[in-house]
């Protein structure tokens, strides 16, 4: 099985950006972590971060071709980018939205997610461990799925 990560803006600053709220790893960190894991699930895992709103959506619309379903931190397009949103509806991928921080109990502009209704569903609070988790719900929905 094979699965995507794609990361948004800024992601690639982890571990020294805002460490009260996105906490010490750098996405590397939690990229390996994510690696390993997804490994003792059995699939495998394409990493992307990009800081542009043009190559995450190409980026989403690549999956068709590449992958069974994805994580997707959009970071700050989460909350501002139809253009992403139109590309998830397009693909019809499943994905799982997660995020580091509660976006829910942050600012008024964060809480709501132009995603979140297209996706299987959403992990957020959990630090880097909300890739974790997102990742084996998503797992777990795709292997149900394939019983089917
Ligand atoms: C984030 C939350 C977003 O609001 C923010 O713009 C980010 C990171 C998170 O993982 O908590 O860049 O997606």
């Amino acid at each position: 099985m094979r699965i995507a990560v794609l990361n948004g803006p800024n992601l690639n600053l982890l571990g020294e950006r805002e460490p009260h709220l996105y906490g010490n790893a750098s996405l590397a960190e939690i990229e390996s972590a994510t690696r390993a894991h997804a490994a003792t699930l059995g699939v495998e895992c394409a990493w992307t971060q990009t800081n542009h709103e043009g190559e995450l959506v190409e980026a989403i619309q690549g999956l068709r071709r590449s992958a069974e379903g994805a994580l997707v931190n959009a970071a700050a397009f989460t909350h501002t980018s139809l253009a992403v949103r139109d590309a998830l509806l397009a693909v019809q991928v499943p994905f799982v939205e997660v995020h580091l921080s509660n976006i829910f109990a942050r600012e008024p502009e964060r809480r709501r997610s132009l995603l979140a209704d297209l996706a299987l569903g959403v992990v957020a609070g959990f630090g880097p461990d909300s890739y974790r988790l997102g990742l084996e719900g998503l797992v777990r929905h795709l292997v149900v799925r394939r019983g089917c």
